[in-house]
């Protein structure tokens, strides 16, 4: 059984005051919670104040993005060590608005996930199609490349280390959620691509979350697919109610 995860990627919002605002209520209303695992990514300046305040608690706490070097002259940039000397055990890589406005290729993203890995935290990949892409029928071109791009190099045990996010760029921050088949023949794709680039096992242990206009309505629609492992979620985290609701989906068997 895979355990869900569900993961708040707060983008370029909150200030420190205001993500220890918002993780005091998450903590408080979902500290019953063990059936699912639950991350935060605040911007890196939160991470810090936002882990020492959760820090015991059942919510774990991420980073958005991390470069691949280990130290030096690279001004800007944030190394996985710092990341995990400050409170995080998961980093997001490779999202779609990294993607586009950084310019980031699967090459780039590779060395980011490898040097992440090992640092022993665990990176959620991102990999989806554009608009554009899904209507001329590419979206299984795309994702496989940016999926064999993106872990190439890599074994089987550091596979485990990974999280997958399907995260269709037109679905996202747009409203329009992709429905329960699209999603579904996405993730099962994925999936069938790591048992061919991997073995079954690899690929039955790998957990791949869905992104794009999560709400509190759709989530248990998604979550009841047998590949949607989880969900990675922008707007509706940012509010406490609506990532509780999240957190608290329905279960339906699958
Ligand atoms: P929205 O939930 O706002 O569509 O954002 C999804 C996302 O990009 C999560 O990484």
């Amino acid at each position: 059984m895979r355990k869900p995860v569900i993961a708040g990627n707060w983008k370029m919002n909150k200030t420190v005051a205001e993500a220890l605002e918002l993780v005091k209520d998450l903590r408080f209303k979902l500290e019953n919670v063990s059936e699912v695992e639950i991350v935060v990514c605040p911007p890196f300046l939160a991470i810090q104040p936002v882990y020492q305040f959760l820090k015991g608690s059942n919510i774990k706490v991420g980073a958005q993005n991390c470069y691949f070097e280990k130290k030096g002259a690279f001004t800007g940039e944030v190394s996985a060590a710092m990341l995990k000397e400050a409170g995080c055990s998961y980093v997001i890589l490779g999202h779609s608005e990294r993607r586009q406005y950084f310019k980031e290729t699967n090459e780039f993203i590779n060395k980011k996930i490898k040097a992440v890995i090992s640092e022993g935290l665990l990176a959620i990949v991102c990999v989806g199609e554009t608009l554009e892409e899904r209507e001329k029928n590419l979206w299984q071109e795309v994702i496989r490349t940016q999926l064999t791009g993106c872990l190439k190099g890599f074994t089987a045990e550091e596979i485990s280390k990974m999280i997958l996010a399907y995260e269709p760029v037109w679905a996202i921050g747009t409203g329009k959620v992709a429905s329960k088949e699209q999603a579904q023949e996405v993730h099962k794709f994925i999936r069938d691509l790591v048992v061919k680039l991997y073995d079954k096992n690899t690929a039955e242990a790998l957990r791949i979350q869905y992104g794009g206009s999560v709400k509190p309505d759709n989530v248990s629609i998604l979550m009841g697919e047998p590949d949607i492992d989880g969900a990675l979620v922008g707007g509706a985290a940012l509010e406490a109610e609506s990532f509780m609701k999240l957190v608290k989906f329905e279960r339906k068997a699958k």
